[in-house]
């Protein structure tokens, strides 16, 4: 169909002659489009749709998907759910595009459940070392000065931590889903750690959530100073509670456990806190027996999200292949794709917007001969960092944490369009 076919409501006979004129182009075929078949019945017997009044507005005040995307869910892996209330879920990267995650769909982490925070009941605390200790209420922070919005994506420590000793879980959902990137509505951290006055002695801050978890991390100054985010909005409504409701802390490029959901308090201090969650986790176990610590930054990962294990090839011929990439130092300059296990490697074309400490999009439009392929992806930021392979990752880490896996994965296509994980030895 030509650009400029007249949109609208089309009666039979004209859509049947606009698919017609599509399937006589030759152009056509080479972008995809099958040759009309005289007898579809999909064009010729009249549908319910077609023929019935729909639902009236206000029917659905609060929009939801199509029933015909029901597949499209975060999903939930059973052995790794000793209970659900400490617990992960995953983003179904394998079938989103574009670069915002829809907020149904962010994945989860609690450590201990969902949260459900009466705003109106919300406090946010600043104490410690400072001048003038503060208490913010929802309203307080909804009116101060300087609000931004940006989009962020957030990556736990462990997303692809099961795959560290060998291929393990089948689908980019399961293996690089604890990821999510959305748009965000909040205060710079900055300012409101000004008002409150920080003495010359502060150096870490204390981040604490609301949850029964009582999640707290150390940052640094200098990145509560830099770029952090109190934010109450995530694509343009109010955070969703499964992502903190009513307020999270906002820390872009730094591993997902620093992001504390249902911030209540942030206290300023001399030196890190040695928390739990920067002592017993979120160290990184070498092979030696020593451990890395305070490994906040998130490196340069990408991921083909389409052909993957829940992607299969479904035809011969044209295909798009796409995928995502990160950095938490910067911004994807980059992302090269191979279809033969890293012999040869082929620059990915880049689209959308790219930001800072944001996911990037890209698409390769590839003929597939119904040959075997092994599909790789790797990710270069602007600060020139490339993301290693797999075995480049095991030299210097070993095998023992189940952090910071952002190692270049490969999907072995087979000749019937199925996908498997796979590794090249
Ligand atoms: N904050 C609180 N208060 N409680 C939590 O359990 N989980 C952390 C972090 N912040 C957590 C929290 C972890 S480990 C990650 S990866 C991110 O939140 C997950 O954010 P999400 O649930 O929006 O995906
Ligand atoms: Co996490």
């Amino acid at each position: 169909m030509s650009e400029n076919t007249p949109a609208g409501p089309l009666d039979r006979r004209n859509f049947l002659k606009s698919v017609g004129l599509a399937g006589a182009g030759a152009a056509a075929v080479a972008t995809g489009a099958r040759a009309a078949e005289t007898a579809d019945k999909n064009i010729t017997e009249v549908q319910d749709w077609n023929r019935f009044l729909g639902d009236g507005v206000q029917a659905h005040p609060y929009g939801s998907p199509s029933r015909y995307e029901k597949e499209v869910v975060r999903r939930d892996v059973e052995w790794l759910t000793v209970s659900r209330e400490s617990s992960v879920n995953f983003t179904p990267i394998h079938a989103l595009d574009g670069i915002i995650t829809p907020s149904g769909l962010a994945f989860e982490r609690h450590h201990g459940g969902l949260a459900q925070v009466d705003p109106a009941k919300h406090r946010l605390m600043i104490h410690g070392l400072v001048d003038k200790p503060l208490v913010f209420t929802m309203d307080d922070l909804k009116r101060m000065p300087g609000r931004i919005s940006r989009a962020y994506f957030l990556e736990c420590a462990a997303n692809s931590g099961m795959e560290w000793k060998g291929a393990q879980l089948n689908g980019c959902q399961f293996t690089h889903g604890m990821i999510h990137n959305l748009w965000y509505t909040g205060i710079p951290l900055r300012t409101l750690l000004d008002e409150a006055g920080v003495k010359t002695t502060g150096k870490w801050i204390l981040a604490e959530g609301a949850d029964s978890s009582g999640m707290t991390r150390s940052i640094p100054i200098e990145k509560a100073m830099k770029d952090c985010l109190v934010a109450f909005g995530m694509n343009g409504e109010a955070l969703r509670p499964e992502q903190g409701y009513p307020v999270r802390l906002v820390v872009p490029g730094w591993e997902g456990n620093m992001w504390v959901k249902w911030l209540r308090r942030l206290e300023v201090g001399d030196a890190p806190w040695q928390a739990r969650e920067e002592t017993s986790k979120y160290t990184d176990l070498l092979a030696d027996g020593r451990s890395r610590r305070f490994t906040f930054v998130m490196d340069a990962k990408s991921i083909v999200t389409n052909p993957s294990p829940q992607m299969p090839l479904k035809m011969k011929g044209p295909n798009v292949l796409t995928g995502i990439a990160w950095s938490g130092r910067g911004t994807i300059d980059r992302v090269d794709v191979s279809l033969d296990g890293g012999r040869n490697w082929k620059a990915a074309r880049m689209d959308g917007p790219a930001m800072p400490l944001s996911m990037a999009r890209f698409y390769v439009d590839f003929d597939w001969d119904g040959r075997e392929l092994m599909i790789q992806s790797r990710a270069r930021d602007d600060s020139g960092y490339v993301q290693p392979t797999k075995q480049e990752l095991r030299q210097v880490r070993g095998v023992n944490s189940i952090y910071h896996n952002n190692g270049i994965q490969t999907w072995l296509v087979r000749e019937n369009g199925e996908v498997e994980n796979v590794e090249i030895a």
